[in-house]
């Protein structure tokens, strides 16, 4: 069974994503999305300097974050076909509450970026967590989106980026694992180098 909430350890073994072009709603309500939103921030976060930040996308916006999809896209791939630009306009409109996660490094810190960076990672899992602990699933994707200039300051400030689109909702068909690396591809006894 996956996303099974009967334990804490057995939603941690069973935590499984939706895509969120197969989510449909309701979305979590707006209390829900406070208390995901208070989980996501109790992360590691070397300095106390809190790098990252949530930005919501409510429904009566989703018109105009499409428009700025097709905006950004036409600008960017000029190419782009009617179906390309209609897959943003789904994507725009995909189903549940729509969480924009920042990262929002402090530059010239003496706590390096990348670990910041890895702070954001980890507010971005425990977002996941606390969603499905509630009972919703999650889907976290980037695509071009994350990485358009224009897209990219529509949410952020200078020197942020995109980290992720978290929807949150419920699945519309029952979820499939997918596959797993095994434990000892990724596992290894350290021993000095050269032993
Ligand atoms: C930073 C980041 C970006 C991602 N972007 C995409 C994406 O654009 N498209 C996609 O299909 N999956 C993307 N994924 C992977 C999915 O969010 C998800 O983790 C994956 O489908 C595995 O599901 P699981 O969470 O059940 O392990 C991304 C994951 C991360 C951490």
């Amino acid at each position: 069974m996956l996303n099974d909430r009967s334990s804490t350890l057995s939603l941690l073994e069973t935590r499984r994503s939706a895509k969120p072009r197969e989510l449909v709603g309701p979305g979590p309500t707006p209390r829900e999305v406070e208390r995901m939103l208070t989980i996501a921030m109790r992360i590691p976060d070397h300095g106390k300097l809190h790098p990252w930040r949530f930005v919501t996308v409510a429904e009566d916006q989703r018109d105009a974050l499409a428009a700025l999809l097709h905006q950004a896209l036409a600008e960017e791939s000029p190419e782009a076909s009617e179906a390309h630009h209609r897959k943003e306009d789904e994507f725009a409109h995909y189903a549940g509450q729509l969480v924009v996660l920042v990262s929002a490094p402090v530059e010239d810190h003496k706590i390096p970026v990348w670990e910041q960076q890895l702070s954001s990672g980890a507010a971005g899992m425990n977002l996941l967590m606390a969603a499905h602990a509630l009972g919703y699933v999650a889907g976290w994707v980037t695509g071009w989106r994350a990485y358009s200039e224009r897209v990219r300051s529509a949410f952020c400030r200078p020197g942020e980026r995109i980290a992720g689109f978290i929807f949150i909702g419920h699945p519309a068909r029952e979820l499939e694992d997918r596959p797993r690396p095994g434990l000892a591809e990724v596992w290894k006894e350290w021993s000095p180098p050269g032993a």
